[in-house]
């Protein structure tokens, strides 16, 4: 058996023991295995969201939402993980141009992460911040009213920390 394989039976385990103990449906017992989830892996991957969401007997969607909350929560292992809205309403106000420079300054297209294992770009169509659009996602913090400019700012910061 693999080592992930092996991780998610046990954590599997862990995310069923906290809902015994919270009660299916507990908001709070998620945010606990979520908490425990990142303590233990460094990260709570779409396959941990989706084992959370069995074990609470919710819909993996409800997880994501109770996680979007929980800005110090990576859902993946990687350093910076940037999340552009690829939503109509962000597009009229000029996501493209974001995205654009976003990609050609990570070298890298959605769902991939850069070859030093530091950055993983993802898509998500609409983070209901419509108003506050263009926007970008990193690390689980929005960063409104995106513009070329300012996302290559933000980008060169990342890059250049060591
Ligand atoms: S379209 Fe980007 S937040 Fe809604």
């Amino acid at each position: 058996m693999s080592e992930e394989m092996d991780q998610e039976l046990v954590f599997g385990e862990m995310a069923a023991e906290a809902a015994e103990s919270f009660g299916k449906g507990s908001q709070e017992g998620v945010k606990f295995a979520i908490r425990n989830c990142q303590d233990a892996f460094g990260c709570v991957s779409v396959s941990h969201q989706k084992q959370i969401a069995e074990a609470f007997g919710l819909d993996e969607k409800i997880v994501k939402a109770i996680l979007r909350f929980m800005p110090s929560v990576k859902e993946s292992p990687v350093e910076f993980e940037i999340v552009c809205c690829t939503g109509s309403r962000c597009a009229k106000n000029g996501s493209i141009e974001v995205i654009q420079a976003v990609r050609s300054m990570t070298g890298i297209d959605f769902n991939e992460t850069t070859a030093d294992g530091r950055i993983r770009l993802r898509s998500q169509n609409c983070f209901k911040q419509c108003k506050h659009g263009p926007n970008l996602m990193i690390n689980g913090q929005y960063h409104h009213h995106m513009n070329k400019e300012n996302a290559q700012k933000i980008l060169e910061k990342i890059l250049k920390q060591p």
